[in-house]
């Protein structure tokens, strides 16, 4: 049995969170995934590492259907999300919260605004329950009292997080984050780490992380998925990945 249909078999007993099925994807004549086969299990935090330009966006991007494939299929909770409309595309979009390379925060709102935005947006709640949820779950993400503050008086780490609370306010399934830790200092970088792990427990959801940040993958990861020229080469725990003797693997994380 060769690794793909053993993948595919799994998939089709316990339906995981996600499910990359031989994905294929250009832009222009570049070839950026080749065949991806990646299996996404509910309930786990998985990283994503790899060098830039790898196509580690461009994998987040499919599990929104930001991207569609140009052949091969991908699974959001055992339903093929590959060419569905935009239409189609609102309830997993729901479901799955997305926090964005660079945050991404409307700076002409508040904190409070920003993250209430997504429930004036999507729910029909009253000005007294949003109040409420915002409040919970910025004291998730360790930030209160900030409320009326504006995005551009905010510390790096800080406009991380009130993103993060943001992406956490519909209460989604799953999280996906691209380079959370990307431009921000060594000591921001633990925290948010942390804090990622915090928040996975907290919410009990399925955590998709990508980073080039080797310690940061490492501490926060139940799996950790290497892509390498558009296929994932290898798959594993961190001491997994830690003992793979593949070169290119090891290359990577001695860099
Ligand atoms: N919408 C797009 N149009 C054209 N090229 C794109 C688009 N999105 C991604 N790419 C290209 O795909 C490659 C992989 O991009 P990306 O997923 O952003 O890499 P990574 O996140 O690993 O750094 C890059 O060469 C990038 O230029
Ligand atoms: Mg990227």
């Amino acid at each position: 049995m060769t690794g793909s249909v053993r993948i595919r078999r799994q998939a089709k007993k316990t339906p995981p969170f996600a499910f990359f099925d031989e994905v294929y994807k250009s832009f222009d004549s570049k070839e950026v995934l080749r065949g991806l086969t990646l299996l996404i299990r509910k309930g786990e935090v998985l990283v994503i590492l790899g060098g830039s330009g790898n196509g580690k966006t461009v994998i987040l991007k499919h599990m929104v259907g930001l991207v569609a494939p140009d052949r091969g299929r991908v699974f959001i909770d055992g339903r093929d999300i590959s060419r569905l409309d935009d239409n189609r595309l609102l309830p997993v979009r729901r479901k799955v919260g997305f926090l964005f390379q660079n945050g991404a925060l409307f700076d002409s709102m508040s904190v409070f605004d920003n993250i209430a935005f997504p429930l004036k947006e999507h729910t029909a709640m009253n000005g007294e329950e949003i109040r409420v949820k915002v409040h919970e779950k910025l004291k998730l993400v360790g930030l209160e009292g900030v409320e009326w503050m504006m995005p551009a008086a905010l510390s790096g780490g800080m406009r991380k997080r009130v993103a993060l609370a943001r992406a956490i306010i519909l209460e989604p399934e799953a999280l996906l984050y691209d380079e959370p830790t990307t431009g921000l200092d060594p000591i921001t970088t633990k925290w948010v780490t942390k804090l990622m792990r915090n928040v996975h427990e907290s919410l009990k959801i399925t955590s998709v992380i990508v980073t080039h940040n080797i310690q940061s993958a490492m501490a926060v990861a139940d799996r950790i998925a290497f892509l390498y020229r558009g296929r994932i080469k290898f798959v594993g725990t961190p001491s997994e990945i830690g003992a793979c003797d593949d070169p290119i693997v090891q290359e990577f994380l001695r860099s």
